[in-house]
């Protein structure tokens, strides 16, 4: 099995967890660089502003700022066509709010998306990948603010308008659906700077941020589209598909308004419309939102060009006892384990599978071309002394995946893009702030605590990948057993 001749494949990383240099070239802080670094099953924390005696991970990242001419180079050794980063809207606007770009911070992204061309691999920019300039949280409150609104779409017209010749593709907000998880302080923060405050009903706020930014989407696709007709804009959403826990029809109900909650981001971005379900889920609430017939003909202006979406695992879910007639999902209590998948060592379920079922359920209900810009397994690597690491169970993962996704393509006859594992390189994870939490084809010296060289080593997935993307998807290995089946 093979994907066809001109398809993306390549690695993702995201601005913070890799650039480092945070107030370098006249950066201002973001939400990124005011979290601590956690342990496998905590919780960042979000400190009021840079503390004194804090480690905060994202301040150095894996130093791509500086080293990014040497990692470009290794990923075109690695043969990729594409490259997905993000771009710190904090180095643009470093407040958020100002009228004019910072010129330097810009001249680093001419300079980065430069270094790519020169090795034919296509730039895949997600325009706000889980950080805004931290002034906007202190000033406005994030997403909750219309005014952020505003912002993000001046940010989104200054670097799309900068970049167009040397940018096609493009999504707006990076897994936009992760907020269905209304009630884990991060996730918001990091998708909106939104903070809830004592005795606030933290899934309004939700609906409310949320809103703010598919306005804001429809508003940069419509402006992308008039600015340049060759740019393609996306949406980007995690699909952890949500599995009923039996054949009871209450959880059927009930894992169909996960499946609804999570996706609505999506259904919006695509249809322009909201779905008819939510609207009176939110007046049945009284969440009282802000939602202008004015936005509601945004919307149906900035339809995405394509749907991006990252797959490392699916969930599962069952009805509560006296469930109400809305089967509302939160994600924080209404998730159970699924005994027919293992799990990782942060405790991720690992579902091949599950990507083939994601394709299928988009490509039915969207009807656009699908990108899977994130895939990957977060594990504990040991650099041997010979500087070798021998990552099996990362191929074998990986492996496992994009047998699934070759199906997807090739006997379901969906039509998939491209495909940028998580990641292209080592970097500081989102959830926890680890370096242990690897997820590269290329190994970087640096450990939990920020020591370390920087130096980089191929990995053996790396070679791996090499053969994966020159055979077209046909050799993924054979030595790497598939129990996926
Ligand atoms: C996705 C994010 O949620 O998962 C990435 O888009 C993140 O930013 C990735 O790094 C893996 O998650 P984590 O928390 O293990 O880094």
């Amino acid at each position: 099995m093979q994907v066809p001749e001109n398809f993306l494949w390549g690695g993702a990383i995201a601005a913070h967890q890799a650039e480092g240099a945070y107030n370098t070239d006249g950066k201002g802080l973001s939400v990124a660089d005011v979290m601590t670094a956690a342990g496998n099953f905590d919780e960042r924390r979000i400190t009021n502003g840079v503390k004194t005696g804090e480690f905060y991970p994202n301040h150095e990242g894996i130093d791509f700022y500086h080293q990014f001419p040497e990692d470009i180079k290794l990923f075109a050794e690695m043969g990729f066509k594409c490259f997905r980063t993000s771009i710190a809207w904090s180095r643009i606007f470093p407040n958020g709010d100002e009228e004019e770009p910072n010129e330097a911070g810009l001249k680093f992204y001419d300079r980065l998306f430069d270094e790519c061309h020169k090795y034919h691999i296509e730039p895949v920019v997600t325009l706000s990948h889980f950080e805004m300039p931290y002034h906007l949280v202190t000033e406005y409150g994030g997403f909750r603010s219309r005014k952020v609104l505003d912002c993000f779409v001046h940010f989104a017209q200054a670097v799309i308008t900068r970049y167009q010749h040397k940018v096609k593709y493009w999504l707006t907000f990076n897994e936009i659906n992760n907020q269905t998880n209304y009630d884990r302080a991060f996730t918001l923060f990091t998708n909106s700077g939104v903070q809830i405050h004592e005795g606030e009903n933290a899934e309004a706020v939700m609906y409310q941020a949320a809103h703010y930014e598919v306005v804001a989407s429809a508003k940069v696709v419509k402006f992308a589209h008039e600015l340049n007709s060759n740019l393609l804009i996306g949406a980007m959403v995690a699909f952890s598909p949500v599995y009923p826990a039996t054949d009871k029809p209450d959880d059927l109900l009930k894992a169909q308004r996960a499946m609804q909650s999570r996706f609505w981001f999506s259904d919006v971005q695509v249809e322009g419309s909201y779905p008819a379900w939510l609207r009176k889920y939110q007046a049945a609430k009284q969440f009282n939102l802000d939602i202008t017939d004015a936005d509601l003909a945004v919307l149906k202006q900035g339809q995405v060009d394509y749907l991006g979406f990252s797959y490392y695992m699916s969930f599962a879910t069952a009805a509560r006892p006296g469930e109400d007639e809305f089967y509302s999902y939160n994600e924080a209590t209404d998730l159970v384990e699924n005994k027919y998948v293992p799990k990782s060592d942060w405790g991720w379920q690992v579902d091949p599978k599950g990507l083939r079922y994601a394709l299928n359920w988009m490509n039915d209900r969207y009807h656009l071309p699908l990108f899977v810009v994130e895939n990957g397994i977060g594990a504990i690597d040991k650099l041997t002394v010979s500087h070798q690491v021998h990552d099996d169970y990362r191929i074998k993962y990986l492996r496992d995946h994009i047998k699934q996704m070759e199906l997807a393509i090739n006997d379901d006859g969906i039509d998939v893009m491209g495909y940028t594992p998580w990641s292209a390189i080592d970097i500081v994870s989102a959830s926890t702030g680890q370096l242990s939490k690897r997820y590269g084809f290329i190994y970087v010296d640096r450990d939990d605590q920020g020591n370390g060289s920087l130096k980089r080593y191929r990995k053996d997935s790396f070679y791996w990948y090499q053969k994966v993307i020159s055979t077209r998807g046909e050799k993924l290995g054979d030595e790497y057993a598939d129990d996926s089946k």
